[in-house]
């Protein structure tokens, strides 16, 4: 019986350990101020030096949109979903164990569409029944986090949250991972 336990306990912690390791990047729940996991992937500094991080929000005035956005630590946080909106209740964190599987690729509106054969772009959400990929730009020495517009073919727009204004840009970094383990094996399918 003892034995069986034993077993047991060794193969749920095995299943367990094998799981964690499995995900090379993950979301995990946030809550606006609160404490940032230790594992959270940083796309860089604010101007004052201070890391930022990349938000998964869901905005559901007027839409029900999860859109990528910028998170500023013991800040609320905001995404641009038509206009700056304040993010509902779910908020998520990109995470990662492996961060040097990420990669950001420069690309633009007009040519996004010619990487994705070649690329896995991380999703970001899902706005009008089409996949959002997160976009980084460099905008008056900062940087902010926004969704591209991955749907539109050959109009990818990304658009983000700076200062309580919704902007838009032609040029932009996006997200990419390089690694094998990933789950969300389909995603270049895009939902109808
Ligand atoms: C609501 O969504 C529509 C597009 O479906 C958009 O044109 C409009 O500006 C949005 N209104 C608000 C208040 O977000
Ligand atoms: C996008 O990038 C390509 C390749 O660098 C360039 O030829 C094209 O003009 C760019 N388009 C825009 C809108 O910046």
């Amino acid at each position: 019986m003892q034995f069986k336990i034993l077993i047991l306990s060794f193969l749920v912690s095995f299943i367990l350990e094998f799981n964690l390791a499995y995900n090379d990047y993950t979301w995990r729940d946030y809550y606006p101020g609160g404490t940032i996991p230790s594992d959270a992937f940083s796309p860089g500094n604010d101007v004052n030096g201070n890391p930022l991080y990349i938000g998964q929000v869901l905005i559901k005035k007027n839409h029900s949109d999860i859109v990528p956005t910028t998170i500023y630590p013991d800040e609320p946080v905001y995404g641009a979903s038509y206009g700056v909106k304040p993010a509902d209740n779910f908020v998520q964190i990109l995470c990662s164990q492996r961060p040097e599987y990420f990669t950001w690729t420069r690309t633009n509106s007009t040519d996004l569409h010619l990487l994705t054969n070649s690329l896995h772009f991380i999703r970001g959400g899902v706005e009008d029944g089409k996949w959002l990929y997160i976009g980084r730009v460099n905008y008056q020495g900062d940087i902010a986090i926004g969704k591209v517009l991955a749907g539109n073919i050959g109009d990818a727009l990304m658009y983000f949250v700076y200062k309580d204004k919704e902007l838009n840009a032609r040029s932009f970094d996006v997200l990419t991972y390089n690694g094998n383990n990933v789950l969300d094996i389909n995603f270049r399918s895009l939902p109808n």
